[in-house]
């Protein structure tokens, strides 16, 4: 099937036919709700595998609900969490963050989108100090919202840095596929294995309907996130459908071969457009995630060809930045007719 793609976002691309066929498959005669199900059981067993046996997790809807909930096992309202000031969670999220979980976010600089553990030791003084939101949590996102991968040596920095000052770690991994597949590595050793606590585990941008799950790492928080979930309002009355899709995802690797592609495709997309004069890929591609500086009125044609968001308008005069977001189904063809109308208007 040919389809007119979208760069906009990775969850502009629809369903995997795996997952519909998961989705359907699951979709026959009655089973008990609140993941008392037959399929419920067998993703928390897979996402064991994934992460080691201490990995308890917990399905939701959605990548803001999971972030929250991820959260809200971490802190209470009088403490604070570190993020970058490029964040999902800092400019994305509603302010559902600070709503729900009662707590202050404390945006860091992002440095191509990563954060520095240098840029939170300013803010160690203010544990223990009665007048000061107490720092407890670091999150970072694994990809970055540009798209930027840390590495493992960087995870681990970030998390015995935490550990030795009594912090959690939160990934947002909405796109951790991309990373995993980027770094060639999985779970337990990029994360688990570091110390990371808590992942909000995406899936929806990389073939799934809808359905994210918090990963719970760290033995000591299981207890409390069940009830979480429930008062975060994320647990899925009709969980089986969540589960069948996180089952059919981990199956034969689909989700990993679903970002290789993706990753490949943004890959191609860069190298494609490296001698198309008056295009300029900003920062490096290491993911699922393109940045393309453009001129302004390239932007309305290329749109309709494939659209895609303007991420910072007149970056310089006449032109504006721009972002591209790879999917599990596009193809070198969809590129290639993309980069054709780009190399007409450049002519
Ligand atoms: C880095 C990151 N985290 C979390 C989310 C949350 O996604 P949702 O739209 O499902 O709430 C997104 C979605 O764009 C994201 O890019």
């Amino acid at each position: 099937m040919t389809i007119q793609p979208m760069f906009a976002s990775d969850n502009a691309s629809g369903v995997h036919p795996d997952i519909m066929n998961a989705l359907i498959e699951a979709n026959h005669g009655h089973a008990l709700g609140y993941g008392a199900d037959s399929y419920t059981p067998k993703a928390a067993l897979a996402f064991k595998k994934l992460f080691g046996d201490q990995a308890e997790t917990f399905l939701v809807y959605n990548g803001t609900g999971s972030n929250v909930i991820a959260l809200k096992g971490l802190v209470r309202s009088y403490q604070a969490i570190f993020c970058s000031a490029e964040s999902h969670l800092w400019i994305d999220e509603a302010g559902a963050p600070e709503q729900f979980l009662g707590t202050k976010l404390i945006p860091l600089p992002a440095y191509g989108g990563k954060i520095r553990v240098s840029d939170i030791i300013p803010r160690l003084g203010d544990i223990g100090f009665q007048h000061r939101s107490q720092p407890k949590v670091i999150s970072i996102a694994q990809c970055t919202e540009r798209g930027s991968v840390y590495s493992r040596d960087e995870i681990k920095a970030i998390c015995d840095f935490a550990k030795q000052h009594g912090l959690y770690v939160h990934v947002d991994g909405a796109r951790i596929h991309n990373a995993l597949a980027a770094l060639n590595t999985d779970c337990k050793s990029l994360l688990t294995d570091l110390g990371v606590d808590v992942v909000s585990f995406g899936g929806t941008k990389n073939g799934l309907m809808m359905a994210e799950a918090v990963v719970v790492l760290n033995p000591a928080l299981h207890a409390d996130y069940a009830v979480i979930r429930k008062h975060g309002m994320h647990l899925a009355s009709k969980m089986r459908f969540l589960a069948a899709q996180y089952c059919a995802y981990f199956e034969d690797d689909l989700w990993l071969s679903n970002a290789a592609n993706a990753n490949a495709m943004a890959r191609y997309l860069a190298d494609s457009v490296a001698d198309v004069s008056d295009a300029k890929v900003v920062g490096s591609v290491e993911s699922n995630l393109v940045f393309l500086d453009l001129p302004n009125e390239w932007i309305p044609p290329l749109q309709q060809q494939a659209f895609f968001h303007i991420w910072k308008a007149n970056t310089s005069e006449g032109r504006s930045e721009c972002r591209f977001v790879m999917s599990f189904d596009v193809t070198r063809e969809n590129v290639d007719a993309f980069v054709a109308c780009m190399r007409k208007m450049a002519s």
